[in-house]
């Protein structure tokens, strides 16, 4: 199982930038905790961060036929862009986004979300400890669309 995790603009300076909003933890050091959980779950886990709207959206179009699943915080983004929503929605891959703030009880501008719409679920509010649980998930999503996959496979060579 190959998972991708795609983080977006600000999420580099994660220790640094308003952390009584998002706390003490560094990028390096959620992706650290992933990795960890990932090899103990038997998946293998790669690491994308950009401040570029454009590279993000390559990003997730490098991931069609790659990976199994992808967990995005699309950050600042989520809020404004079509293009990585549309990127989602093409790729058509088992997207979980995350929110380490709860953007339900921030500003306004911040209920308008273009990815939640593409994604398979969305994991907001829990601090870092969102990566962990987006993980969780996203091995639960993959396995259970491999399982229907193989039934779908044995029924056809059964027929
Ligand atoms: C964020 C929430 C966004 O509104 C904000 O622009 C971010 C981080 C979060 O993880 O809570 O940069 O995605």
């Amino acid at each position: 199982m190959k998972i991708m995790v795609i983080q977006g603009p600000n999420l580099n300076m994660l220790g640094i930038r308003e952390t009584q909003v998002y706390g003490p933890m560094k990028l390096e050091q959620i992706h650290a905790q992933m990795k960890d959980f990932a090899g103990q779950n038997n998946a293998e886990i790669d690491f994308f961060q950009s401040n570029l709207e454009g590279e993000i959206v390559d990003k997730i179009q490098e991931c069609y036929g790659e990976v199994d699943g992808i967990i995005i915080n699309a950050a600042a983004y989520t809020h404004t862009s079509i293009a990585i929503r549309d990127a989602i929605a093409a790729v058509n891959l088992p997207t979980i986004e995350v929110h380490i703030s709860n953007i339900h009880r921030r500003e306004e501008f911040r209920k308008e979300n273009m990815i939640a719409p593409v994604c398979s679920s969305s994991v907001v509010g829990f601090g870092p400890f969102g990566y962990h649980l987006a993980m969780i998930g996203i091995m639960q999503v993959i396995a259970e669309i491999k399982g229907m996959q193989e039934q779908q496979a044995q029924a056809t060579t059964q027929a």
